[in-house]
């Protein structure tokens, strides 16, 4: 009863506090559907029953960091790299628009030869070419370089905090630092960038104060989208001999998560959907309002590796178009045809 207290509070508006959260995170077995449930109804109340699609462009697996859970990571030989030429980029960026997303998720790896002016280009020639909104994925750079690809027409930028816990964030990132994570996400949303931060879930020495400090974290950096997958264990990298994340447990924090920040977008993750074959299915409804199908060419799709068993390797574009919408409607749901902007960007006008 005390549980489902908390959850009336949730529905009520709440502002929880670290302690709340930490008890929302460890509902018993048969509470569990009630909180994924309540966070459903939540994203119900704020999204209807439309599902954002965003088209994911990997368009480099050059990495010049060395993370420890990640397979692009600098220092792993078991990789075949791969980078796209600026044409390129932009064909398969107006050929995802051609079978309808209406936004595109530029990723890659933390690549120096993409230079600013270089991405800045690209983003403008898509602009030119086609009606799309366009999220970077790029890793981390300095203030003017966020604000010339701004300028370029870039209006979204994810870039997740993996752990909002200092030391473990130091123990994962080798030569890489907290506070310019941080750094980064504040002069993203300074610039008028909807900003995309996040989490994984089952990465070793967490536990469930660290997974709750994420969920306050995210409402402290006011994001707008907010990417919650779980940890995959990648036997090409120093943690892959550590045990992946559950899928109960991802859903736990993404249900939660809805709870503590009802007006982001919250997507239902690939790495989601490659630990269970119904992993996006139960993200969907567990407060999740977003799926992020790949759109490259069927050749590049398996070297972006950043964990193993990742879904859609084989696929081509249009049918993971298809598929996905299937399995929109299958849970009684429907693709949006917006750009799915925050509500919260709406708001700031
Ligand atoms: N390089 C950019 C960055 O790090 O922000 C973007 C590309 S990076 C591959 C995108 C995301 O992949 C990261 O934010 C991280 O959460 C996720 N990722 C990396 N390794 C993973 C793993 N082993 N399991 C699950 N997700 C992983
Ligand atoms: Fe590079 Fe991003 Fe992977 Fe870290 S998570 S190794 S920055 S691609
Ligand atoms: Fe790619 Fe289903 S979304 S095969």
């Amino acid at each position: 009863a005390e549980y489902d207290d908390m959850l009336k509070k949730a529905l009520n508006g709440a502002r929880f506090t670290k302690e709340e959260v930490i008890f929302l995170l460890k509902p018993e077995k048969d509470e569990m559907d009630a909180l994924f449930q309540t966070a459903d109804r939540i994203r119900k109340a704020v999204f209807g029953d439309y599902v954002h699609l965003r088209g994911i462009v990997e368009f480099s697996n050059f990495c010049e960091r060395n993370c420890l859970y990640c397979g692009l990571r600098k220092n792993n030989r078991n990789i075949t790299r791969y980078r796209l030429m600026p044409e390129e980029i932009v064909d398969i960026a107006a050929y995802a628009v051609s079978i309808g997303y209406k936004t595109l998720v530029l990723q890659s790896g933390e690549d120096s030869f993409y230079t600013t002016g270089l991405l800045c280009d690209v983003i403008k020639r898509i602009k030119e070419r086609v009606d799309v909104a366009i999220t970077l994925s790029i890793g981390e750079r300095d203030f003017e370089d966020y604000r010339l690809l701004r300028e370029a027409g870039a209006d979204r930028y994810l870039i997740k905090q993996e752990t909002s816990n200092r030391e473990l964030y130091r123990k994962l990132h080798p030569g890489m630092s907290y506070e310019n994570r941080i750094r980064c996400q504040k002069d993203l949303k300074s610039l008028r960038y909807e900003l995309g931060t996040g989490n994984m879930v089952g990465l070793p020495w967490q536990n469930v104060e660290t997974l709750a400090e994420d969920i306050i974290f995210f409402r402290e950096m006011d994001a707008d989208m907010i990417g919650i997958g779980p940890f995959i264990s990648n036997p090409n990298t120093p943690l892959g001999r550590f045990p992946s994340g559950t899928v109960e447990e991802t859903l736990k924090v993404l249900a939660v998560t809805r709870l503590v920040n009802p007006l982001v977008n919250l997507p239902a993750t690939t790495a989601l959907g490659s630990l269970d074959s119904f992993g996006r299915q139960k993200g969907l409804m567990a407060g999740a309002n977003v799926v992020m199908p790949n759109v490259m060419p069927v050749n590049y799709r398996r070297l972006y590796e950043i964990y193993p068993s990742k879904i859609c390797t084989g696929e081509r574009p249009e049918a993971c178009r298809h598929c996905i919408e299937g399995i929109i409607n299958s849970i009684g749901r429907k693709v949006s045809t917006g750009y799915g902007e925050s509500p919260k960007s709406l708001r700031r006008g």
